[in-house]
């Protein structure tokens, strides 16, 4: 399986297992995965699944089908609790949740931080702005945590260039890892380049379209990505699906991803995808796609009163 090396020396499987909206398939869908291969599981304590993936791992740890060290397990601090104070204890949740000892890598969730009793904002007054929770201070308590070794590297999501540099400057470790959403039809070029070319890791999150995410997240006239011409033309090149010649171009990109399935059958087709070498005319092809399209578009983080707003959340002119 294909690895990518972090700043820390570690190294981190390139492919991994979504989890968000596994729900009650999470358990099965794990242990299959691992039987089938998968050694990166991507969680969150706002996914509420992480009991179930612990439970997977370490009933597969249990019955020898895998050791703790052959696990890449990532986990992500929700948005509440980003006043230094409530960092570690974020961190420790979702330790306890999955029933480890540490996590080999943790990742502040969005540069959005919402008051420490708001789990999801339906007001302005929910939110706190980035002047009361500044995101260099979340940093560093997320240092810290890699200090009290609850964590072994630790990274964002959802960052911008901008936000990186920011926190670049002022950190004392610098972030391994970048979590943003990337596919043919959000391809982040100059961001993915930011990254790599800084040894900051780039992890594509929704890289089949995010079909089963919330009814409120889609869009009436959303792109159909697993449905386009071009990239079924060049699966049937392959003599493969469409599925996998998202993942296949995510991994030749140099990213890692994290496609989510809770099927056995697209599990291990998902996890075949490492099998297959794209063409130069495949990738030019693919490249022509972009449209700069987001399916996660955040605007739930700019409803009425937010001091968010979607320029300032991407850091880039929204049209
Ligand atoms: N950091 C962040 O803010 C953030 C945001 C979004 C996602 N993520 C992470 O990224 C992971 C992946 O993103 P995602 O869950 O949004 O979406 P995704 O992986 O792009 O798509 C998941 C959907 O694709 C289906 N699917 C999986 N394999 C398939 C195949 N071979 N053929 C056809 N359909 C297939 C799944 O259905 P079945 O399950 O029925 O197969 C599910 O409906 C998440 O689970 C989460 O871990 C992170």
């Amino acid at each position: 399986m294909k690895k990518i090396t972090l700043r820390s020396g570690d190294q981190m499987p390139a492919l991994g297992l979504g989890t968000w909206k596994a729900d009650e398939s999470t358990y099965p869908a794990i242990r299959e995965a691992i039987k089938i291969g998968y050694r990166h599981f991507d969680c969150a304590l706002r996914y509420e699944n992480e009991k179930e993936v612990g439970r997977a791992i370490r009933d597969a740890i249990k019955e020898g089908q895998v050791d703790r060290q052959s696990i890449w397990l990532t986990s992500k601090l929700w948005n509440n609790a980003h006043l230094s104070h409530d960092v570690r204890p974020g961190l420790e949740e979702s330790l306890m949740n999955l029933g480890m000892d540490y996590l080999d890598l943790y990742l502040m969730h969005w540069p959005v931080a919402l008051k420490p009793d708001v789990i999801f904002p339906d007001k302005g007054s929910d939110f706190l702005s980035l002047e009361q929770a500044p995101l260099i201070d979340t940093w560093r308590a997320l240092e810290e945590c890699i200090d009290a070794g609850l964590c072994r590297n630790i990274g964002v999501s959802n960052f911008s260039i901008k936000k990186l540099k920011d926190l670049r400057n002022r950190a004392r470790i610098a972030p391994t890892c970048n979590q943003i959403e990337l596919h043919p039809f959000l391809q982040q070029k100059e961001l993915v380049e930011y990254c790599l070319g800084e040894r900051i890791a780039v992890t594509a999150y929704s890289p089949l379209g995010s079909k089963d995410r919330p009814a409120r997240l889609h869009q009436d006239d959303e792109p159909i990505l697993l449905q386009h011409p071009e990239i079924r033309s060049i699966a049937g090149i392959h003599d493969c699906t469409a599925a996998q010649v998202l993942i296949a171009w995510a991994l030749q990109r140099g990213t890692s991803v994290i496609p989510k399935s809770a099927n056995p059958n697209r599990l291990r087709e998902n996890y075949q995808a490492q099998n297959i070498t794209l063409s130069e005319d495949d990738m030019r092809r693919i490249g022509n796609l972009d449209r700069h399209y987001r399916y996660i578009h955040g605007a739930f983080w700019t409803i009425d009163g937010s001091p968010y707003t979607l320029t300032t959340l991407w850091d880039e002119p929204i049209s």
